[in-house]
Parts: structure tokens; sequence; C-alpha cells
């Protein structure tokens, strides 16, 4: 299946993931300019007045750059919809959306026919994130258009299904647009993720160590130090399982390797999630691919790097697949 024509304008098959706290106006807008989609959590922007401000900001900037730079015009962005019941402000942040027209919506932690259907009428697409493969199934009944499979490894609010098993069972019934997420943050893993037969890889740790990210600067190095060992899988800090550097779990006084299991009534994303974000600050959340981060460094210069590996990798790939042409 072809892919819906405002993919046309990637200069690589990357979509940089939402990020609580992390994403920021420039970082997407940093991210959309060098050529890949860009995004962030609506969450982020509070008050909700916030929300309308970045979205001004963003369409400005990018209609700024489209102007000046005819023959490199930016990627679309997209905005992230936590859809869970503990969300107060979804309504609201989604007549935003419209107001500006916003041309990718990603949604969250539930599928709902009302907001695919809302951002279809202003001509939005809208991929849904999923754990698994019933999942998948459900957000393709309620009218998304298409899928983030987010498997092992991958930070944020992780599966545990191999990215392997996970695209070979969406890719045995669903041909429409794919972005694969988990642990990639090298070239040669975006290439790997088109190779299990995604469109998309969708990267989200790789970006906390970067300039524009809204991120401590202790963060951004951990990022940098850290490798898939210095990972910990747990349910405590939001009430859905995640993945956590281990040295912030245990900078807060906690053990990572006997963590309490979370009070999953307790969990809300909402307005509340403003004191939730308070509560576990100093938690820093982290996928496992960040062995391939070397250095805190501007988007620009990350998407180049991403660019080099992707083209040697392509190279790579054609020598030793020529090997087996028959
Ligand atoms: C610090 C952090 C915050 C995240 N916040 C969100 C979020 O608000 N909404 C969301 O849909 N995903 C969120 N994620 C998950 C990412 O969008 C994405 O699925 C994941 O980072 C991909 O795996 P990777 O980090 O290994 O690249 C978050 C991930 C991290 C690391």
């Amino acid at each position: 299946m072809s892919l819906p024509a405002i993919f046309n304008r990637l200069r690589l098959p990357v979509i940089a993931s939402p990020l609580f706290i992390v994403s920021c106006p420039e970082l997407v807008i940093a991210q959309c300019k060098a050529g890949i989609v860009g995004s962030f959590p609506s969450l982020n922007a509070r008050p909700i007045s916030q929300l309308d401000e970045w979205l001004h900001q963003i369409t400005e900037a990018l209609s700024d750059h489209n102007r000046g730079n005819p023959d490199r015009p930016a990627a679309p962005f997209a905005v992230n919809q936590i859809v869970h019941k503990s969300n107060n402000r979804l309504d609201e942040d989604i007549a935003l959306c419209e107001k500006w027209q916003v041309p990718l919506m990603i949604t969250s932690l539930g599928a709902r026919e009302d907001i695919n259907a809302a951002a279809h009428r202003w001509g939005g697409i809208v991929l849904h994130d999923v754990i698994n493969d019933r999942f998948a199934r459900k957000a393709i009944e309620k009218g998304a258009d298409g899928l983030v499979p987010v498997a092992a490894g991958a930070g944020g609010h992780a599966g545990t299904i191999s990215p392997f098993a996970l695209m070979q069972e969406i890719r045995s019934w669903f041909d429409g647009p794919v972005a694969l997420s988990g642990a990639i943050a090298h070239g040669r893993s975006v290439l790997a993720a088109q190779a299990l037969g995604a469109d998309f890889a969708y990267i989200g740790s790789a970006w906390i160590a970067t300039e524009e990210a809204n991120a401590m600067q202790a963060y951004k190095q951990a990022i940098v130090d850290g490798h898939a060992s210095d990972i910990v899988y747990s349910n405590l800090f939001t009430g859905v399982h995640g993945n956590y550097l281990r040295g912030s779990i245990a900078n807060a006084g906690l053990d990572p390797d006997n963590l309490p299991e979370s009070d999953v009534s307790k969990m809300n994303f909402g307005s509340g999630g403003n004191a939730e974000a308070k509560a576990w600050k100093d938690i820093w959340g982290s996928g496992q691919g960040i062995g391939a981060v070397v250095a805190v460094e501007p988007v620009a210069a990350r998407v180049d790097r991403l660019e080099r590996e992707y083209r040697d990798a392509v190279s790579a790939l054609a020598e030793s697949t020529a090997r087996f042409s028959g």
C-alpha cells in the first residue's frame, strides 16, 4: 500500500517519537527542519493555552523554513494524545489540533473512534501505538490509519514482545503505515526496521541527548553514558510498565532490583499527570538502544549521523545479500 502523501517530504524513514517533558517546540522544529517527523505529547504544553502557542510557533517556524528552502522543505509534525480516561483535557486538545490542522496525530493508551474521525475531518492522519497484535487489530477497527508497534526495549511504556514477532504478526494482515518502535538509535537499525516490514523507524530516547531537548544536562549525559544493561523495567512510576535508567532510580533512594509493584488504580495521565511528573521528575525514562548514542549534539548533527549510518548500512546490506542472490 502506498504511504499518505505527507510522508513524501522525509529525508529518512524516521519519526522522532513524543517524549513526556522532553519534547518541546525547539526540538520538534529542529527535527522537522532536519527532514524527519518531529512530535510532542500535547500534555507537555501546560496550561492548555500553551498548546495553542506551541502549535502557532511550530506552524510558523516550519512555514518560514519552507518559504526559504523550497528544495528542502520541512517534514510534517505530529501531536501525541494520551487517550486515557484520566486525561481530562483531551477534547480541548483535539479542538486545538483541529484549529491548527495538525497533519499527524499519534494516540497512546487507548483507541477511540471519535478521535480518529475528528482527525480525518480536518485531513489529519492517526497512528496508534500498540504493544501487541490484539491492540493493533482493535486500533485499526476503530479507524486509526496506521500503527506504532512498541516492541521490547523501548523507552517509556514499552511492550515485552520481540520486534520480529510483533512485525510478522501485524504485517500478516495489515498493509498500511507502520512505524516500529523500540531501541532504535542507529541508522543501521532504521534499515533493519524497514527489513522487518516497517515503513518508519520510531526513535525516542536518542533525542534526549540533543541540545534542543528539554532535559537536565545530567539526564542527557546519562543517555550518552548508558547501555542496555542500565535499563530497568517497572510499573512503579506511572502504573504502566516502562523502561527507566537504573542510576536515576538509585539516586532517588530506591533499589532498582527490588522495586514494588504500582497501584494501578492511581494511574493518572491528565491534570494529575503534573503531580505525577513532579513526584517522579528525577526518574529518567530510557529505552535499551542508547549504547548507540555517543554525544550530546544538535538535532541536525544527529540526523546527519543517522543518514550516514543508514547509507553505509544500505551498501553493506547490498553486498551481503548479493552473496545469496542465487
Ligand atoms: C522519557 C520518555 C518519555 C516518553 N513519553 C511518551 C509520551 O508522552 N507519549 C508517548 O506516546 N510515548 C512516550 N514515550 C515513548 C516513545 O514515544 C517511544 O515509543 C519510545 O521512546 C521508543 O523507544 P526508544 O526510546 O528505545 O527509541 C516516552 C519515552 C521516553 C524515553
